[in-house]
C-alpha cells in the first residue's frame, strides 16, 4: 500500500519536541546529518523535514537505501559511470549525487554500506567531490548529506564495519529518535494521525476509541515503533468501520499481531493472586534488574525478554532470544517463573504443568539459586 504521508514529526513528547528544534536549527545549514533510532522511529520523517525546511526544498530529496543496492553496483548508483566502466556500461550514466546536486541525499541504512564506499563517501562530505566510475575528472556537486541507520555504529567502528573517521564526520549532528515505548505522550497523536489517515484514504468512518482502549495503546510497548502502531491502526479501523473501538477489540487484534509475527505461543501463566497488572508489570521491571541471565541479554539487548499478555499468559520476545537454544530458553522460562513466585515450586509446576518433582530436577540442573 502506498502511504503519502504527512511528513511532520508529530510527538506531544519532550523528546520530539526537542528534535523538531533541533531540525529547525540544522536544516537551513549544509551540515550533514546522522538519524539514528530502531526501525520505525520515524528516521525518514526526519530526514524529509529537515529537508523540506532547508532552502534546498525546491531541488530533489533522493533517497539511497545502501543497504539494498548490491555491493558490486552501489558506487556506480552513487558516482555514475562512464561509458564503458566496465560489461554492459552502454552509455555514460549520471549517478544520485549528480542527480541530487543543490538538493539533498538521505544515504538510509548507511551502517550497511561497504567499506570500500565510505572512504568515497567521506570525500565528498569533505570536498564535494567524486568522480564517475571508470571516469578521470574529479566532479564537484553541492549536496547536503543525511543518513540514518538503525545499526549502533560505535559498535561497528569496534567490529570494523564501519569506517571511523566517516563515522566521526557523521555524527557532529545526530539526531536520535527514541523508541516510542519511552515516548508515550506521543502514542495518542499518532493514533490519531495514522486514523485520520488511513479513514480518508480508504473512505472510512471511524467511532472513535474508549478511553481505557486509548490507555491500553498508550502504555503497550510497541517493539517495531511507529510503523507497528500505524499498521495495527490499519487492521482495528478496517475491521471495526464506525464502531466505537473497545479494549476488547484492541486486544483482540493485538493477539493477532504477536500470532503473525514475532512472538512464541504465549505458556498459560495462573496469577490468582497478582491479579492486578501494575504488581505485574513491577515485578517484570524488579527481574529485569534482577535476574542475572536475564540481566546480560538486557545489557547486550537494553530489551525484555518477556513481557505479560492480557489474561496473564507470560509471552517471549522471539527477537530477543534468537540465539537462545531451546534449553536456555526453558532455564529462562524457569528463573523467571520461580521469581515471580517467590520459589513457590507447586505454583511454578501449575503454571509449566509439570510435576514439581521435574521443577526441582531442572533446578538442580540448571544450577538455579534463589
Ligand atoms: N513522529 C512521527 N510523526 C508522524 N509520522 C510518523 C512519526 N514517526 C513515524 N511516523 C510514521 O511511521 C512510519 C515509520 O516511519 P519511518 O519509515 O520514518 O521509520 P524509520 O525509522 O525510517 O524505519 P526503518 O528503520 O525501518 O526504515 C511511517 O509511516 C512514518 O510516516
Ligand atoms: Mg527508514
Amino acid at each position: 500500500m502506498l502511504y503519502l504521508e504527512n511528513m511532520e514529526l508529530l510527538g506531544n513528547s519532550i523528546q520530539i519536541k526537542e528534535i523538531n528544534e533541533i531540525i529547525r536549527q540544522v536544516a537551513p545549514t549544509d551540515i550533514s546529518v546522522l538519524i539514528t533510532g530502531e526501525s520505525g522511529t520515524g528516521k525518514e520523517v526526519v530526514a524529509n523535514r529537515i529537508h523540506e525546511l532547508s532552502m534546498r526544498n525546491s531541488r530533489p530529496f533522493i533517497t539511497v537505501n545502501c543497504g539494498a543496492i548490491p555491493e558490486g553496483i552501489i558506487e556506480s548508483e552513487l558516482f555514475g559511470h562512464q561509458k564503458g566502466a566496465f560489461t554492459g556500461a552502454i552509455e555514460t550514466r549520471e549517478g544520485y549525487f549528480e542527480m541530487a546536486d543543490k538538493g539533498t541525499i538521505f544515504l538510509d541504512e548507511i551502517g550497511d554500506m561497504p567499506l570500500a564506499t565510505q572512504v568515497k563517501i567521506l570525500r565528498v562530505l569533505e570536498t564535494g567531490e567524486f568522480m564517475r566510475v571508470g571516469g578521470n575528472k574529479s566532479i564537484i556537486v553541492d549536496v547536503r548529506v543525511v543518513a540514518a541507520t538503525n545499526k549502533n555504529l560505535a559498535e561497528e567502528v569496534i567490529q570494523r564495519n564501519f569506517r571511523e573517521d566517516l563515522y566521526f564526520r557523521l555524527k557532529l549532528v545526530n539526531i536520535h529518535i527514541p523508541p516510542l515505548r519511552e515516548r508515550k505522550a506521543d502514542v495518542k497523536i499518532l493514533f490519531d494521525h495514522f486514523i485520520e489517515s488511513i479513514c480518508e484514504r480508504n473512505g472510512i468512518k471511524f467511532g472513535g476509541i474508549e478511553d481505557d482502549a486509548i490507555n491500553f495503546l498508550t502504555n503497550y510497548v510497541w517493539y517495531g515503533n511507529a510503523r507497528e502502531l500505524r499498521n495495527f491502526c490499519e487492521s482495528i479501523v478496517v475491521l471495526h468501520p464506525g464502531k466505537k473501538i473497545s479494549l476488547a477489540d484492541v486486544k483482540r487484534n493485538l493477539h493477532n499481531d504477536y500470532d503473525q509475527t514475532r512472538q512464541l505461543p504465549a505458556v498459560p501463566l495462573v496469577t490468582k493472586d497478582l491479579t492486578e497488572k501494575d504488581l505485574i508489570v513491577r515485578a517484570l521491571f524488579e527481574l529485569k534488574n534482577d535476574i542475572i541471565g536475564i540481566k546480560s541479554i538486557l545489557l547486550e539487548k537494553d530489551k525484555q525478554v518477556f513481557s505479560m499478555h492480557d489474561d496473564n499468559d507470560l509471552v517471549i520476545h522471539r527477537d530477543r532470544i534468537r540465539n537462545m537454544d531451546s534449553e536456555e530458553i526453558d532455564k529462562e522460562i524457569l528463573s523467571y517463573l520461580l521469581k515471580l513466585h517467590d520459589w513457590d515450586i507447586k505454583k511454578v509446576s501449575d503454571n509449566l504443568n509439570q510435576s514439581p518433582r521435574n521443577i526441582y530436577r531442572k533446578i538442580k540442573k540448571y544450577n538455579l539459586t534463589k
